[in-house]
């Protein structure tokens, strides 16, 4: 494909990852995501899956190449594993990932599989339930650790464990974390706070670094050792532990972003397209799909998204401005 019928923006950034919410449900609400009170999109504001499917062939034919599916949570959305069934057949998507509480995991993992999901991104900030409730505000671990398990017994082979670092509130986390994933073969990512909470708590004081998180561990847990990114745009700088027994990575979206790598767009529950997680203006596709626009106009809207994207979210700048929609409302 030439370079004019991709999806470049202002910066030179070619767009090739689509990160998709299909609801912006929970089955948690974590602080740093939700509120405790909510009230949800109404259904029929949602893209059905012919229609999410529709923007993902019209993107792929654009250079996009893998789609994540996000929420809220997605495995709340009824029969998930027909949408993945349809992205995968998508022609030009050669990756359909999933990033999931792990909650639904059990019931769920065998047909994800067979659908064709190609990877699983399992968010647990905690293995003690009395530190995840804390977060999440709601119990879990149990069930995410039965997830977890049916998964890998399923076929799962490349599972990311994420986990949100705050700060007076995941130290203790940390080090257990790491050894559960170097024990039972999970890739750990650590990604730090972002001000994308539905409360607005987020506070820069709040951010434990990424730089912090790997000190501790290698006090506590062993050396580690920087290895190459497989791939350029990924947002995580991952590390090996010294004796070769597996990885951990660090996602600094706040200490060190990533902008200037950024290779994703975003498409929220309701038909949204957006350029970036902080975005403050967003392009409605559903619009265009419920006037029963054609291709065409779904290509100018992509490229709208795309030709205005900013250079960097800029939160550290005194001009930031918080993106009106919660992560839930975004999709991450
Ligand atoms: N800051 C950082 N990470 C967040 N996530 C949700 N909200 C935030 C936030 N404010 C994480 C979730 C999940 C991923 C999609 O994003 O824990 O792992
Ligand atoms: Fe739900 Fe994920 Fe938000 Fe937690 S971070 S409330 S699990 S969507």
């Amino acid at each position: 494909m030439s370079r004019s019928g991709l999806l470049v923006d202002g910066f030179g950034r070619i767009h090739t990852d689509l990160r998709i919410s299909v609801t912006d449900r929970c089955n948690l609400r974590c602080t740093y995501c939700m509120p405790l009170e909510v009230t949800f999109k109404p259904r029929e504001e949602l893209l059905t899956y012919e229609e999410i499917t529709r923007v993902a062939r019209v993107a792929a034919g654009l250079g996009i190449r893998t789609i994540r599916l996000t929420g809220g949570e997605p495995l709340l959305r009824r029969d998930l594993a027909q949408l993945v069934r349809q992205l995968v057949a998508v022609p030009g998507i050669t990756e359909v990932a999933l990033t999931t509480n792990g909650l639904l995991l059990a019931d769920q993992a065998a047909s994800l599989r067979q659908a064709g999901l190609t990877r699983l991104n399992v968010s647990l900030d905690s293995l003690r339930e009395d530190v995840f409730e804390r977060i999440a505000r709601r119990s879990g671990v149990d069930r995410v650790l039965a997830g977890l398990a049916v998964a890998r017994r399923e076929g799962f082979d490349d599972i990311r464990i994420n986990a949100v670092s705050i700060k007076g509130l995941t130290e203790g986390e940390i080090v257990p974390l790491a050894r559960f994933c170097r024990a039972e073969g999970f890739h750990l990512r650590f990604i730090e706070f972002m001000p994308l909470d539905a409360e607005h708590a987020w506070e820069k004081s709040q951010v434990l670094s990424g730089a912090d998180v790997r000190a501790l561990l290698e006090a506590q847990v062993g050396p580690l050792v920087a290895v190459t990114a497989a791939d350029a745009g990924q947002p995580a700088v991952d590390y090996r532990w010294g004796d070769g027994t597996g990885r951990v990575g660090f996602i600094d979206p706040v200490s060190h972003p990533f902008c200037d790598r950024c290779d994703r767009l975003r498409l929220t529950a309701d038909g949204q397209l957006r350029n970036c997680l902080f975005s403050t203006v967003e392009w409605d596709v559903r619009h265009v799909l419920r006037i029963a626009g054609d291709d065409a106009e779904i290509v100018s809207l992509l490229r709208e998204c795309v030709a205005a994207k900013r250079a960097a979210h800029g939160i550290d700048t005194p001009t930031f401005e918080r993106p009106a929609r919660a992560m839930y409302q975004i999709g991450g």
